[in-house]
């Protein structure tokens, strides 16, 4: 197997094909609506991992402004070209800056802060998680809302033995090729409770060859938010809602 990259590293192929691969993930349909609704018509949000800028399109266009924060490069800058893309008001609503969600300060508050997609299991269920609440809650004035979407555990630790040789996504390409994904190793460890797959990204050429190759590693960090969120100053504002049956989005509210 080639070299194993991080997620969302420069030259890998899962930013390069983010879009392709969340386009019809039907785990994440209405998050964006979730997320609006913790804002008022018109305000002003943060979003920590904003990758690609799915979300923070999304917003842009239901009337909200966004700064979207994010560690990878080659992520912003999928997020740059999509923004570019956009009629001129919807852009003009999106910011984007790379930062680290663990360790940002904006010197600003915000209506609400999001952290979409499993963004927070990417980083240690610990230090890192207590940093990423205080950092929500330093960007909120007192009454305002932060999410979470967080992976289920029950569902990561449920997941079946990995066949290697069987693409777990598979989707046409617009040149005629196609883009497979294949989970090449997958462990649960617990404790603490941490998901570590390696997951294969192959772009085929219409006739079948593989072109190219690139195994990423993708670690999901899991524990109960509540704890941490509430020695960084945040308490929790309502019972954890299903999203897809992946995940929960648990939102805080700064008091
Ligand atoms: C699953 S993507 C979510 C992207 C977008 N929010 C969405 O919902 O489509 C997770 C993103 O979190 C980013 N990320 C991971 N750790 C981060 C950190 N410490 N600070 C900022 N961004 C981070 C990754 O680079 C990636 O773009």
């Amino acid at each position: 197997m080639a070299k194993v990259r991080s997620y969302y590293a420069e030259g890998g192929l899962s930013a390069a094909f983010y879009d392709v691969v969340t386009a019809g993930d039907p785990t994440l349909a209405g998050d964006i609506d979730l997320y609006a609704a913790l804002a008022p018509p018109g305000g002003e949000v943060l979003e920590l991992g904003a990758g690609s800028g799915r979300v923070a399109q999304g917003l842009a266009e239901r009337g909200l402004t966004v700064t979207g924060i994010d560690l990878s490069a080659a992520m912003l800058a999928r997020a740059e070209v999509r923004r570019a893309g956009l009629p001129p008001e919807v852009a003009a609503r999106i910011a984007l800056k790379r930062g680290d969600m663990t360790a940002l300060d904006l010197k600003r508050t915000f209506d609400a802060v999001l952290c979409p997609f499993f963004t927070l299991a990417h980083v240690p269920a610990g230090a890192a998680w207590k940093n990423t609440f205080a950092t929500a809650a330093r960007h909120l004035p007192s009454g305002g809302l932060a999410a979470f979407h967080l992976p289920k555990l029950e569902v990561m630790r449920g997941l079946p033995p990995v066949d290697p040789a069987r693409p777990v996504f598979d989707q046409p390409l617009p040149d005629g090729g196609r883009l497979r994904l294949f989970v090449k190793e997958r462990a649960f460890r617990e404790p603490p409770g941490r998901l570590e797959q390696v997951v294969e990204y192959v772009v085929f050429d219409p006739a079948g060859r593989p072109l190219q190759r690139s195994p990423e590693r993708l670690t999901y960090w899991m524990a109960d938010p509540e704890p941490l969120a509430a020695a960084a100053g945040l308490l929790r504002d309502r019972p954890p809602q299903d999203l897809g049956g992946a995940g929960d989005v648990w939102v805080f509210r700064k008091p």
